[in-house]
Protein backbone atom coordinates (compact mmCIF):
# COMPACT_ATOMS: atom_id res chain seq x y z
CA UNK A 1 0.00 0.00 0.00
CA UNK A 2 1.09 3.41 -0.42
CA UNK A 3 -0.02 4.56 3.27
CA UNK A 4 3.30 6.45 5.02
CA UNK A 5 1.92 6.34 8.14
CA UNK A 6 -1.72 5.10 9.42
CA UNK A 7 -1.82 8.26 11.77
CA UNK A 8 -2.04 10.35 8.96
CA UNK A 9 -4.45 8.20 6.89
CA UNK A 10 -6.74 7.98 10.27
CA UNK A 11 -6.72 11.31 10.75
CA UNK A 12 -8.10 12.38 7.28
CA UNK A 13 -10.27 9.08 6.64
CA UNK A 14 -12.54 9.97 9.91
CA UNK A 15 -15.32 7.34 10.46
CA UNK A 16 -15.39 5.77 7.05
CA UNK A 17 -14.73 1.93 6.39
CA UNK A 18 -11.35 0.68 6.62
CA UNK A 19 -9.44 -0.21 3.70
CA UNK A 20 -9.88 -4.14 3.14
CA UNK A 21 -6.03 -4.53 2.72
CA UNK A 22 -6.43 -4.40 6.81
CA UNK A 23 -9.07 -6.98 7.62
CA UNK A 24 -6.98 -10.02 9.57
CA UNK A 25 -8.61 -13.28 10.19
CA UNK A 26 -9.47 -11.74 14.15
CA UNK A 27 -10.32 -15.01 15.97
CA UNK A 28 -13.75 -14.25 17.94
CA UNK A 29 -13.84 -12.12 20.90
CA UNK A 30 -15.59 -14.03 23.06
CA UNK A 31 -12.55 -16.24 22.75
CA UNK A 32 -11.13 -13.57 24.81
CA UNK A 33 -10.91 -14.33 28.74
CA UNK A 34 -11.01 -11.05 30.47
CA UNK A 35 -11.82 -12.81 33.92
CA UNK A 36 -7.97 -14.12 33.86
CA UNK A 37 -6.71 -10.71 33.68
CA UNK A 38 -6.52 -10.56 37.40
CA UNK A 39 -4.31 -13.53 37.61
CA UNK A 40 -1.66 -12.49 35.54
CA UNK A 41 1.31 -12.60 37.86
CA UNK A 42 2.78 -9.63 39.30
CA UNK A 43 7.00 -9.56 40.17
CA UNK A 44 7.64 -6.47 42.81
CA UNK A 45 11.24 -5.86 42.19
CA UNK A 46 12.34 -4.09 45.28
CA UNK A 47 11.31 -8.15 46.65
CA UNK A 48 13.60 -9.37 44.23
CA UNK A 49 16.51 -6.53 45.27
CA UNK A 50 15.87 -6.89 49.23
CA UNK A 51 18.89 -7.90 51.20
CA UNK A 52 17.12 -10.04 53.02
CA UNK A 53 17.66 -13.47 51.82
CA UNK A 54 14.29 -15.53 52.33
CA UNK A 55 12.70 -12.54 50.95
CA UNK A 56 14.85 -12.50 47.85
CA UNK A 57 14.58 -16.11 47.56
CA UNK A 58 10.81 -15.74 47.56
CA UNK A 59 10.36 -13.60 44.58
CA UNK A 60 12.97 -15.57 42.52
CA UNK A 61 10.91 -18.35 43.05
CA UNK A 62 7.58 -16.66 41.68
CA UNK A 63 10.23 -15.19 38.75
CA UNK A 64 10.67 -18.54 38.02
CA UNK A 65 6.90 -19.24 38.30
CA UNK A 66 5.65 -16.80 36.21
CA UNK A 67 8.32 -17.65 33.23
CA UNK A 68 7.37 -20.71 33.02
CA UNK A 69 3.51 -20.68 33.63
CA UNK A 70 2.69 -17.33 31.78
CA UNK A 71 5.65 -16.37 30.22
CA UNK A 72 4.58 -12.85 31.15
CA UNK A 73 4.09 -10.87 34.38
CA UNK A 74 4.00 -7.01 35.51
CA UNK A 75 7.03 -5.51 37.14
CA UNK A 76 6.38 -3.26 40.36
CA UNK A 77 8.19 -1.21 42.21
CA UNK A 78 11.50 -1.40 39.65
CA UNK A 79 12.46 2.59 40.54
CA UNK A 80 12.64 4.19 37.48
CA UNK A 81 10.75 7.33 38.55
CA UNK A 82 7.51 8.55 37.22
CA UNK A 83 8.78 11.53 35.60
CA UNK A 84 10.62 9.41 33.73
CA UNK A 85 8.23 7.11 32.57
CA UNK A 86 5.93 10.65 31.78
CA UNK A 87 8.75 12.24 29.65
CA UNK A 88 9.17 8.97 27.82
CA UNK A 89 5.32 9.14 26.78
CA UNK A 90 5.39 12.69 26.11
CA UNK A 91 8.51 12.24 23.52
CA UNK A 92 6.62 9.44 22.20
CA UNK A 93 3.66 11.62 21.70
CA UNK A 94 6.06 14.24 20.05
CA UNK A 95 7.59 12.27 17.68
CA UNK A 96 4.49 10.31 16.10
CA UNK A 97 2.59 13.96 16.13
CA UNK A 98 5.68 15.48 13.91
CA UNK A 99 4.19 16.20 10.55
CA UNK A 100 4.76 13.37 8.19
CA UNK A 101 7.46 14.97 6.13
CA UNK A 102 9.34 15.77 8.87
CA UNK A 103 9.60 11.88 9.63
CA UNK A 104 10.33 10.88 6.29
CA UNK A 105 14.50 10.82 6.57
CA UNK A 106 13.85 8.25 8.82
CA UNK A 107 11.91 6.18 6.57
CA UNK A 108 12.02 2.45 7.03
CA UNK A 109 15.82 1.13 5.50
CA UNK A 110 15.56 -2.83 7.36
CA UNK A 111 15.64 -4.27 10.36
CA UNK A 112 19.11 -3.59 10.75
CA UNK A 113 18.86 0.08 10.45
CA UNK A 114 19.77 2.11 13.39
CA UNK A 115 16.62 4.25 13.35
CA UNK A 116 13.63 3.42 11.25
CA UNK A 117 9.97 4.27 11.27
CA UNK A 118 7.73 2.90 9.15
CA UNK A 119 4.01 1.72 9.44
CA UNK A 120 2.03 -1.64 10.24
CA UNK A 121 4.14 -4.87 10.69
CA UNK A 122 6.61 -5.87 7.41
CA UNK A 123 5.16 -3.45 4.98
CA UNK A 124 7.68 -5.04 2.25
CA UNK A 125 6.54 -8.71 2.22
CA UNK A 126 2.84 -8.74 4.47
CA UNK A 127 -0.48 -9.20 2.70
CA UNK A 128 -2.24 -7.76 5.15
CA UNK A 129 -1.64 -4.59 6.76
CA UNK A 130 -1.39 -3.69 10.55
CA UNK A 131 -3.09 -0.66 12.09
CA UNK A 132 0.31 1.08 13.45
CA UNK A 133 3.20 3.04 13.43
CA UNK A 134 6.17 2.59 14.76
CA UNK A 135 10.08 3.80 15.54
CA UNK A 136 12.08 1.91 15.95
CA UNK A 137 15.98 2.79 17.62
CA UNK A 138 19.23 0.44 18.24
CA UNK A 139 19.93 1.76 21.68
CA UNK A 140 22.63 -1.25 22.73
CA UNK A 141 25.42 -1.40 22.37
CA UNK A 142 25.35 1.53 20.29
CA UNK A 143 22.77 4.34 21.44
CA UNK A 144 21.15 5.61 18.17
CA UNK A 145 18.81 8.21 18.34
CA UNK A 146 16.25 10.67 16.37
CA UNK A 147 17.37 14.38 16.60
CA UNK A 148 13.47 15.69 17.01
CA UNK A 149 11.95 15.94 19.19
CA UNK A 150 14.04 18.43 20.67
CA UNK A 151 15.08 16.71 24.39
CA UNK A 152 14.14 13.28 23.18
CA UNK A 153 18.05 11.65 23.51
CA UNK A 154 18.63 12.53 27.28
CA UNK A 155 14.81 10.83 27.97
CA UNK A 156 15.74 7.48 25.41
CA UNK A 157 18.98 7.54 27.03
CA UNK A 158 18.29 7.90 30.65
CA UNK A 159 15.43 5.19 30.11
CA UNK A 160 17.10 2.72 27.88
CA UNK A 161 20.07 2.61 30.38
CA UNK A 162 17.10 1.76 33.22
CA UNK A 163 15.34 -0.56 31.07
CA UNK A 164 18.59 -2.42 30.52
CA UNK A 165 19.09 -2.50 34.61
CA UNK A 166 15.92 -3.86 35.01
CA UNK A 167 16.24 -6.51 32.45
CA UNK A 168 19.75 -7.57 34.07
CA UNK A 169 18.54 -7.95 37.34
CA UNK A 170 15.24 -10.17 36.23
CA UNK A 171 17.60 -12.17 34.54
CA UNK A 172 20.18 -12.45 37.16
CA UNK A 173 16.40 -13.88 39.33
CA UNK A 174 15.63 -16.05 36.32
CA UNK A 175 19.28 -18.05 36.73
CA UNK A 176 19.02 -18.32 39.96
CA UNK A 177 15.16 -20.33 39.34
CA UNK A 178 16.91 -22.10 37.53
CA UNK A 179 19.03 -23.06 40.08
CA UNK A 180 22.31 -21.24 37.81
CA UNK A 181 24.68 -18.72 39.27
CA UNK A 182 23.17 -15.39 39.13
CA UNK A 183 25.46 -14.41 36.47
CA UNK A 184 25.00 -17.44 34.38
CA UNK A 185 22.59 -16.45 31.37
CA UNK A 186 24.32 -13.08 31.34
CA UNK A 187 27.40 -14.39 30.61
CA UNK A 188 26.06 -16.68 28.15
CA UNK A 189 24.54 -14.72 26.07
CA UNK A 190 26.78 -11.82 26.65
CA UNK A 191 24.50 -9.15 28.22
CA UNK A 192 27.32 -6.74 27.95
CA UNK A 193 27.47 -6.00 24.91
CA UNK A 194 23.49 -7.26 23.96
CA UNK A 195 21.32 -5.64 21.32
CA UNK A 196 18.27 -3.24 23.02
CA UNK A 197 15.74 -1.94 20.42
CA UNK A 198 13.98 0.74 21.94
CA UNK A 199 10.05 0.71 20.24
CA UNK A 200 7.74 3.17 20.22
CA UNK A 201 3.92 2.12 18.57
CA UNK A 202 1.12 3.84 18.14
CA UNK A 203 -2.12 2.55 17.61
CA UNK A 204 -4.84 5.37 15.87
CA UNK A 205 -8.64 4.64 16.67
CA UNK A 206 -10.08 2.40 13.91
CA UNK A 207 -13.89 2.98 12.48
CA UNK A 208 -13.70 -0.79 12.67
CA UNK A 209 -11.41 -2.32 15.28
CA UNK A 210 -13.38 -5.91 14.96
CA UNK A 211 -11.57 -6.54 11.08
CA UNK A 212 -8.33 -5.08 11.87
CA UNK A 213 -5.19 -5.47 14.25
CA UNK A 214 -2.94 -3.77 15.62
CA UNK A 215 0.20 -5.50 15.58
CA UNK A 216 -0.39 -9.56 14.52
CA UNK A 217 -0.10 -12.73 16.93
CA UNK A 218 4.03 -12.84 17.35
CA UNK A 219 6.48 -13.67 20.09
CA UNK A 220 9.72 -11.81 20.09
CA UNK A 221 13.06 -12.32 19.73
CA UNK A 222 15.72 -11.27 22.47
CA UNK A 223 15.44 -12.40 26.40
CA UNK A 224 13.08 -9.99 27.71
CA UNK A 225 11.11 -7.46 26.98
CA UNK A 226 9.93 -4.70 29.23
CA UNK A 227 7.07 -2.90 28.05
CA UNK A 228 5.15 0.84 29.26
CA UNK A 229 2.12 1.73 27.97
CA UNK A 230 -0.21 4.14 28.08
CA UNK A 231 -3.16 4.21 30.06
CA UNK A 232 -5.32 2.37 26.65
CA UNK A 233 -5.72 -1.20 26.37
CA UNK A 234 -5.17 -3.64 23.97
CA UNK A 235 -2.25 -6.22 24.55
CA UNK A 236 -3.40 -9.44 24.63
CA UNK A 237 -1.34 -12.31 25.65
CA UNK A 238 -1.90 -16.10 25.05
CA UNK A 239 -2.47 -18.70 27.94
CA UNK A 240 -4.03 -21.66 28.22
CA UNK A 241 -5.37 -21.00 24.56
CA UNK A 242 -6.89 -17.90 25.25
CA UNK A 243 -6.71 -14.39 24.50
CA UNK A 244 -6.26 -12.30 28.25
CA UNK A 245 -6.63 -8.69 27.75
CA UNK A 246 -3.19 -7.14 29.90
CA UNK A 247 -4.47 -4.02 31.65
CA UNK A 248 -1.52 -3.31 33.60
CA UNK A 249 -1.09 -1.78 36.57
CA UNK A 250 -0.32 2.38 36.89
CA UNK A 251 3.34 2.80 36.18
CA UNK A 252 4.10 -0.95 36.15
CA UNK A 253 6.76 -2.72 33.40
CA UNK A 254 4.65 -5.57 31.54
CA UNK A 255 7.65 -8.31 30.97
CA UNK A 256 7.91 -10.99 28.52
CA UNK A 257 9.71 -13.86 28.23
CA UNK A 258 11.94 -13.42 24.05
CA UNK A 259 12.31 -16.28 22.34
CA UNK A 260 16.45 -16.68 23.08
CA UNK A 261 15.49 -16.79 26.85
CA UNK A 262 13.46 -20.01 25.83
CA UNK A 263 16.29 -21.41 24.15
CA UNK A 264 18.69 -20.80 26.85
CA UNK A 265 16.71 -21.92 29.90
CA UNK A 266 16.28 -25.30 27.67
CA UNK A 267 12.05 -24.23 27.41
CA UNK A 268 11.54 -23.56 31.30
CA UNK A 269 11.01 -20.47 30.52
CA UNK A 270 7.84 -19.64 27.73
CA UNK A 271 8.25 -16.85 24.86
CA UNK A 272 4.57 -16.24 24.48
CA UNK A 273 2.29 -15.78 21.72
CA UNK A 274 0.79 -11.57 21.98
CA UNK A 275 -0.89 -9.46 19.93
CA UNK A 276 -2.45 -5.75 20.35
CA UNK A 277 -6.08 -5.33 19.37
CA UNK A 278 -7.72 -1.65 18.39
CA UNK A 279 -10.70 0.26 19.98
CA UNK A 280 -12.28 3.16 18.08
CA UNK A 281 -11.79 5.90 20.40
CA UNK A 282 -8.21 6.31 21.64
CA UNK A 283 -4.69 6.55 20.47
CA UNK A 284 -2.83 4.07 22.00
CA UNK A 285 0.86 4.15 22.78
CA UNK A 286 3.29 1.48 23.56
CA UNK A 287 6.99 1.44 24.45
CA UNK A 288 8.18 -2.03 23.93
CA UNK A 289 12.28 -2.77 24.14
CA UNK A 290 14.17 -6.16 23.59
CA UNK A 291 16.42 -6.69 25.81
CA UNK A 292 18.82 -9.15 23.37
CA UNK A 293 22.10 -11.49 23.56
CA UNK A 294 24.85 -10.02 22.10
CA UNK A 295 24.31 -10.05 17.73
CA UNK A 296 27.13 -12.92 17.69
CA UNK A 297 26.90 -15.04 20.09
CA UNK A 298 25.79 -18.65 19.40
CA UNK A 299 22.36 -19.15 21.33
CA UNK A 300 21.46 -22.17 22.97
CA UNK A 301 20.62 -24.16 25.75
CA UNK A 302 22.91 -23.17 28.82
CA UNK A 303 25.87 -25.68 29.14
CA UNK A 304 25.08 -26.47 32.68
CA UNK A 305 21.76 -26.98 32.22
CA UNK A 306 23.00 -29.19 29.72
CA UNK A 307 24.90 -31.55 32.73
CA UNK A 308 21.39 -32.90 33.75
CA UNK A 309 19.09 -32.50 30.86
CA UNK A 310 18.92 -33.08 26.85
CA UNK A 311 19.01 -30.18 25.01
CA UNK A 312 15.89 -29.31 23.45
CA UNK A 313 16.77 -26.22 20.82
CA UNK A 314 19.16 -26.00 18.39
CA UNK A 315 21.91 -23.44 18.70
CA UNK A 316 21.58 -20.74 16.00
CA UNK A 317 24.05 -17.51 16.23
CA UNK A 318 21.38 -14.23 17.92
CA UNK A 319 21.88 -12.17 14.72
CA UNK A 320 20.96 -15.30 12.21
CA UNK A 321 18.36 -15.99 14.09
CA UNK A 322 16.43 -12.30 13.80
CA UNK A 323 17.26 -12.66 10.23
CA UNK A 324 15.22 -16.17 9.95
CA UNK A 325 12.66 -14.60 12.46
CA UNK A 326 12.62 -11.62 9.80
CA UNK A 327 12.35 -14.10 6.67
CA UNK A 328 9.49 -16.22 8.12
CA UNK A 329 7.35 -13.93 10.03
CA UNK A 330 4.52 -14.43 7.69
CA UNK A 331 3.68 -18.01 7.34
CA UNK A 332 1.11 -18.17 9.47
CA UNK A 333 1.10 -21.62 11.14
CA UNK A 334 4.89 -21.59 11.77
CA UNK A 335 7.21 -18.93 14.07
CA UNK A 336 10.90 -18.76 14.13
CA UNK A 337 11.04 -20.82 17.24
CA UNK A 338 9.57 -23.79 15.55
CA UNK A 339 12.77 -23.92 13.40
CA UNK A 340 15.28 -24.07 16.39
CA UNK A 341 12.84 -26.67 18.52
C1 LIG B 1 4.83 -5.61 20.77
O1 LIG B 1 4.51 -6.79 20.81
O2 LIG B 1 5.92 -5.26 20.36
C2 LIG B 1 3.90 -4.51 21.24
C3 LIG B 1 2.59 -5.00 21.70
C4 LIG B 1 1.83 -3.85 22.28
O3 LIG B 1 1.69 -2.80 21.63
O4 LIG B 1 1.31 -3.97 23.39
FE1 LIG C 1 6.12 -8.21 20.72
Amino acid sequence: SDIGSIKAFADSNGLSPIPSSYYSIVEARDDVADHLASSIPVIDFSLLTSDHPQIHADAVSQLGKACADWGFFMVTNHGISEKLMEEVMNKAHEFHNLPVEEKKEFGDKGPWAPIRHGTSFFPQAEKVHFWRDYLKLITSPQFNFPHKPPGFKEVAYDYSRKIRAVARTLLQGISESLGLESKALEDCTGFDSGLQVFAVNLYPPCPQPELALGMPPHTDHGLLTLLYQNEIGGLQVKHDGKWVNVNPLPNCLIANVADQLEAVSNGKCKSILHRAVLNNRNTRISIPLVNGPEVEKEIGPASELLEKEEPLYKTIKYRDYFQLQQEIRFNADKGALDEIR
